[in-house]
């Protein structure tokens, strides 16, 4: 009898943080439910925080070709790899990783596993291209990033030469951008990527965006935690640089739609560096339909006392109950918890439900949130989507400045608080989300997460797209 060939080996290499992680899992867990074999891997800080947070080995139990790995990014384990420390890590793991990355593909299989057939990295990390085609297997990149923001890194360098992307606050940040094609209308300065407050290292930011536009086209393809329903438009421009794209998304509830006739669990689909507290569903339970403005800034964002103490009294005068992760380090030094006033922890008893991580898409999909009040990120952007919320915008860097824009302009989906942190101005965008403007937002909002639905159904865009992915996959077994 013929044995039967073994599947194609993809070897995939996230880049360590929260989103993009929690993305590049679902995409393996989707690829291992196509009876794909996945070599995952990950920094060994990542590694060490993911075995404390979550049960990530039995995520993937049930998939006998899933195999995680980690590999040192070189920085000392006190590095804290968030805030402005966030670029010192791209320097490392091009610096130290790269010469491992090496033998890590090459000492991948044996067993019941094939050498490696394709590899799928984060596009950001642009020296893995070189890897692959040192050693000859082909790599398809994945942007976890959104797709406007992408497409305004590949106009970076007509932006830097227009002077149009400035650093310096004090220009005038609302006049219209004219050098990202399909945005002149309503993109502003103030709209475009910001790469941080911190001197040097924006510069640094700044410089690999701008390298990744380049570095991008030489995969074979790109993957995009999108769908095309959303963005049609960016995407034709997108693909005039990357023609073989593969718009899969969103990712998290492509994923939930092929799982849920066998998920036990919902916590099984997760991949959390903190560990979640999932008490917070019990409070919301108790809540009125679309009653709790939900609160989170991501992973990386970090937050000023006085910016905390703004938010803090913004959401208690709403009169709205909220529900607000305070993630532990989301505020440079400790003493913070001494300055919050009576007025504050009084209203904050009576209305709101602080917790450090939460089970956010768990959240997002709760009858009982009526809200996001939201730092824009590309993952919560589409979590929000899915669950029909409409959302207020307070970006911290990055594509998060672009998604806002997009989320009040383009998509019309909430607000953007964008540049403002002000108790009055959170007060006044959550009563016009929830209140004043409720019916609108939430009809366009409900409206937005049953497409994002039907391209995850059979025949749909992001369904027919994951199928293509695989056929190519498997063409390139050699
Ligand atoms: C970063 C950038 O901030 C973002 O702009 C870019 O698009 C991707 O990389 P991050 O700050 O982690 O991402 O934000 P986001 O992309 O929104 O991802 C956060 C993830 O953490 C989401 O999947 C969300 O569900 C999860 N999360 C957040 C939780 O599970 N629990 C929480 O309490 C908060």
């Amino acid at each position: 009898m013929e044995n039967k060939p073994l599947p194609p080996h993809v070897f995939i290499f996230p880049l360590p943080y929260q989103g993009p992680m929690n993305s590049m899992f679902n995409l393996a867990e989707l690829l291992c439910l196509e009876g794909l074999h996945i070599t995952f891997l990950v920094t060994e800080y990542i590694h060490s925080r993911l075995l404390t947070s979550t049960d990530i080995q039995s995520r993937f139990n049930s998939y006998p070709g899933f195999q995680l790995r980690s590999v040192s990014d070189g920085l000392p384990d006190d590095h804290p790899r968030s805030g402005e420390k966030f670029v010192e890590v791209f320097d490392s793991l091009e610096l130290k990783t790269k010469p491992l990355l090496k033998h890590m593909l090459l000492t991948s299989s044996g067993g019941l596993r094939r050498p490696v057939t394709c590899i799928i990295a984060d596009g950001i990390l642009g020296f893995t291209c070189d890897v692959a085609k040192e050693i000859g297997i082909p790599i398809i990149y994945f942007r976890t990033l959104s797709p406007c923001c992408l497409w305004v890194f590949f106009c970076l360098p007509k932006l830097i030469d227009a002077g149009e992307l400035s650093l310096d606050q004090s220009d005038n940040m609302d006049r219209l951008v004219k050098n990202v094609p399909g945005t002149e209308s309503f993109l502003r300065r103030r709209d475009l990527p910001r790469f941080g407050t911190f001197g040097d290292l924006a510069d640094k930011t700044l410089q690999l965006s701008k390298k990744e536009g380049q570095e991008n086209p030489r995969a074979l393809g790109l993957i995009l935690n999108t769908f095309e329903e959303l963005d049609g438009p960016i995407l034709s421009h997108i693909r005039t640089f990357c023609p073989n794209l593969y718009t899969i998304g969103p990712l998290h509830a492509h994923l939930k739609a092929k799982l849920s006739p066998q998920t036990t669990s919902l916590e099984s689909s997760s991949s959390s560096l903190w560990n979640e507290d999932w008490s917070c569903m019990t409070w919301l339970d108790s809540q009125p339909s679309k009653s709790v403005i939900y609160v989170s800034f991501g992973s990386i964002a970090t937050l000023t006392k006085a910016q905390l103490i703004e938010f803090w009294y913004g959401l208690v005068n709403t009169g709205f109950k909220f529900l607000w992760v305070i993630r532990p380090d989301i505020v440079a030094g400790k003493d913070w918890e001494s300055q919050i006033s009576q007025d504050l922890s009084e209203g904050t008893k009576q209305r709101g439900y602080i917790v450090g991580w939460v089970p956010q898409k768990e959240v997002l999909a709760h009858p009982a949130v009526g809200g996001f009040l939201t730092h824009s990120g590309w993952n919560s952007t589409l979590e929000s989507i899915c669950g029909g919320v409409p959302m207020i915008c307070w970006p911290y860097f990055l594509d998060q400045q672009v998604n806002s824009r997009f989320v009040s302009e383009v998509w019309k989906l909430g607000l953007d608080m964008k540049d403002s942190c002000d108790r009055v101005v959170v007060e006044n965008m959550v009563k016009e989300l929830m209140e004043v403007r409720r019916e609108e937002f939430s009809h366009r909002a409900e409206e937005m997460a049953q497409v994002a639905k039907r391209c995850l159904s059979d025949g749909g865009s992001s369904f027919c797209n994951l199928h293509r992915l695989v056929r190519d996959i498997e063409d390139m077994m050699i």
